[in-house]
């Protein structure tokens, strides 16, 4: 299948693809006859990954690295491109929280490591797959934010919340800078998804949190990867600088 909805053939960056919403990028990716290359800073997951991915016929690359570090990420993209030659897609997952302590306990490590992982990551990653995007002629960078970013929501972690907002106002800024080169910048708020991480964290809550959805369930990972695979296909080309909410009706804006 070619045209306005096909990805196939182009070359895609995941980072975070080695669980939860960035593994179901790498599979929709993948399925969609992607070259996927997986970014994750446990090596088994993102090998595992791209295991998947090839299971799929997918050409597939796994890369260990953090992408929260400069190093990392320029490295990640040397790789890329001797594999491929280019890079054209860049699905900035990276990141979550496993600590929710309120700001009298928060300590100093603690915020720039969050922000590290969920924000500069971001930062970083693109400022290294813009120019290859350039080079390609075709460029979209899709950037994982949350509902956190969106309104306070008590149960999350104080910088992910703020770095998943500023993860919006990267976004933005990002897409007017890049957009008359045509490569497109937007981002993806979900909701709660059960990835395993979070259902260990909101193991004792989840009925409470089931009623503040109108939908009354959490999101399959594959449903924000559906939103994912959107922004990256040729045919939303024209739109960039958006936020698209992925939540079941809980946040609306
Ligand atoms: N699960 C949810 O309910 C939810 C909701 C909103 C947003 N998100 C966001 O979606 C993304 C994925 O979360 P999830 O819960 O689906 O998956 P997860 O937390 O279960 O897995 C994340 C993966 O990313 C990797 N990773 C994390 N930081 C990294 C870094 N700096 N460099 C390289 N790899 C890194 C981990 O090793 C892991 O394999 C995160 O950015 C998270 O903040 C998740």
């Amino acid at each position: 299948m070619t045209g306005r909805s096909s990805i196939r053939g182009h070359v895609a960056i995941v980072t975070g693809g080695g669980a939860g919403i960035g593994l179901a990028v790498v599979e929709r990716f993948a399925s969609e006859g992607a070259r996927v290359a997986v970014l994750d800073f446990d090596e088994g997951r993102g090998a595992a990954a791209a295991e998947r991915a090839r299971g799929l016929g997918a050409e597939a690359l796994s890369i260990q690295a953090d992408a929260g570090s400069r190093a990392d990420a320029g490295r990640a993209l040397s790789q890329v491109l001797s594999a491929w030659g280019k890079a054209e897609i860049l699905v900035n997952c990276a990141g979550g929280f496993t600590f929710t302590d309120p700001l009298e306990e928060l300590a100093e490590a603690e915020w720039d490591r969050i922000v590290a992982w969920n924000l500069k990551s971001a930062f970083l990653c693109a400022q290294q797959a813009a120019p290859a995007m350039k080079r390609a002629g075709y460029g979209r960078i899709v950037n994982i934010s949350s509902q956190a970013g969106r309104e306070g929501v008590l149960e999350t972690s104080l910088p992910y919340s703020a770095a998943k907002a500023g993860i919006l106002g990267l976004t933005r800024r990002l897409a007017v800078e890049l957009a008359p080169s045509g490569v497109t910048v937007n981002a993806v708020a979900p909701g709660l998804v059960l990835s395993p991480r979070v259902a260990e964290l909101h193991k004792d809550r989840l009925p409470q949190i089931y009623a503040q959805i109108p939908m009354r369930r959490a999101g399959e990972a594959a449903e924000i990867a559906d939103a994912v695979w959107y922004l990256s296909t040729p045919g939303s080309a024209y739109i960039t600088g958006v936020t698209l909410d992925v939540n079941g009706g809980r946040f609306m804006c």
